[in-house]
């Protein structure tokens, strides 16, 4: 058996348990207990497990804590950005604005509708998010939508980025993976532009294994969405099997990008543990912030954000550095029982992309300088002291 883990790579079975007991701290721990058994047994039980009155009460909850006034559950974040961009009526010809830092999925949904990504630029190693300078630099004619990344939970220059949106009259998608809950200007991320999508994939905030959700104000948008999230069908199964219709059609090509009430089950617990869960994650960033401060080896990304933020990675930019040693420092880490990541290697150094032009320095600099440190409510205080002790004894074993 192989495992395809993103933290990990490719692992033969047993390893993939020896490696996650290895670590005397992980990256990220599941904030899962019997609450969440529980819910899954009742919903077996319950003989009702595909999408139904589960994931509907997860829509409502979800639309709800974001004050949005539309939720569509999904089987995962990268089926609401295709979704999303459908919805807009994105297509072959058009092209969409996008960061390069980010995970493969905020840039393939512009691949699947036949668009063309314009990469752009981020704003520094402080504020590594999209640049506006960059998103006006690459607009043209043919911009059909900006989709922008929150990264590691803090907020994209929104302010900016809407007014020179709404000048164009182009939609912006908010790719809020890293962000439930998180607030710019007391607004929720994932509310500000025409549509926000989500993950609930197994090391996000909210963790079903795999999931997502979209959301918006747009009800034309959302039935579009909703349509076309199952096969373009006009009833679902659940509605049938209650008697409440007998027939459908099917009205537009569709997918099956359903989420099942197993998962939305959790969802549910998941999302009424989420703001304590971030209240702690916010100590944990103080606890980090406060022991890294006047390190001049290192930018901490957002140190200055104010607003609350669902602090998904905690990550830090090497300065004065190159990937070889960043990597160098990696091992150092994970010698020492600390598992670390990186978010990201660059979108547009990947195969499938480098035919697309892209002058991202900085993108490239933060991706090859880039390291993500453990993450999750649960990580003590001694447990940041350590990890930030032996962060500074390998920057010096690394960099003398
Ligand atoms: C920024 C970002 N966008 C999109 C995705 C895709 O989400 P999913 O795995 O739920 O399809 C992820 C998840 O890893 C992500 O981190």
């Amino acid at each position: 058996m192989v495992y395809e883990i993103r933290e990990f790579g490719t692992l033969q079975n047993n390893d993939l348990q020896r490696i996650i007991m290895a670590y005397k701290i992980p990256l990220f721990q599941l904030n899962f207990d019997e609450a969440e058994e529980k819910a899954v047994v009742e919903i077996l039980r319950s003989k009702w497990i595909s999408m139904g009155p589960q994931s509907q009460a997860l829509e409502e909850k979800f639309a709800k804590m974001l004050g949005s006034n539309h939720a569509a559950a999904m089987a995962n974040c990268t089926a609401a950005l295709h979704l999303a961009l459908l919805a807009l009526d994105v297509k072959e010809g058009d092209e969409v604005l996008c960061p390069s830092l980010s995970f493969a999925a905020t840039v393939n949904c512009i691949k699947y509708v036949g668009a063309t990504p314009r990469f752009c630029d981020v704003e520094s190693l402080e504020k590594p998010t999209i640049s506006i300078d960059q998103i006006k630099a690459n607009f043209s004619e043919k911009t059909k939508a900006i989709i922008v990344m929150h990264y590691a939970g803090h907020p994209c220059n929104m302010d900016a980025i809407m007014r020179f949106a709404n000048e164009k009259n182009i939609p912006v998608i908010e790719d809020a993976c890293h962000a439930p809950l998180s607030e710019w200007n007391g607004k929720k991320l994932g509310t500000i532009g025409a549509i926000g999508c989500y993950s609930f994939f197994s090391n996000k905030n909210i963790s079903t294994g795999e999931g997502g959700m979209l959301i918006t104000d747009d009800a034309k948008i959302y039935e579009k969405v909703k349509l076309l999230r199952s096969h373009g069908m006009t009833t679902m199964s659940f509605e049938r099997s209650k008697g409440h219709a007998t027939a459908y059609d099917i009205v537009e090509l569709g997918y099956n990008y359903r989420l099942d009430d197993i998962r939305a089950s959790i969802g549910l617990v998941q999302l009424e543990k989420l703001p304590s869960d971030l209240a702690k994650r916010k100590f944990v960033r103080e606890w980090y912030l406060k022991e890294l401060e006047n390190m001049s080896s290192i930018v901490v990304p957002f140190a200055n954000n104010t607003d609350f933020s669902s602090n998904y990675v905690f990550t830090i930019n090497l300065v004065d550095s190159d990937y070889e040693k960043r990597d160098a420092l990696r091992n150092f880490m994970h010698e020492n029982g600390i598992q670390t990541s990186v978010h990201y290697p660059a979108i547009h150094r990947f195969s499938i992309y480098q035919n697309l032009p892209a002058d991202l320095p900085i993108t490239e600099y933060v991706c090859d300088n880039t390291l993500t440190l453990p993450m999750y409510g649960n990580l003590s205080k001694e447990e940041v002291s350590f990890i930030c002790d032996t962060l500074k004894k390998g920057i010096q074993h690394v960099f003398g």
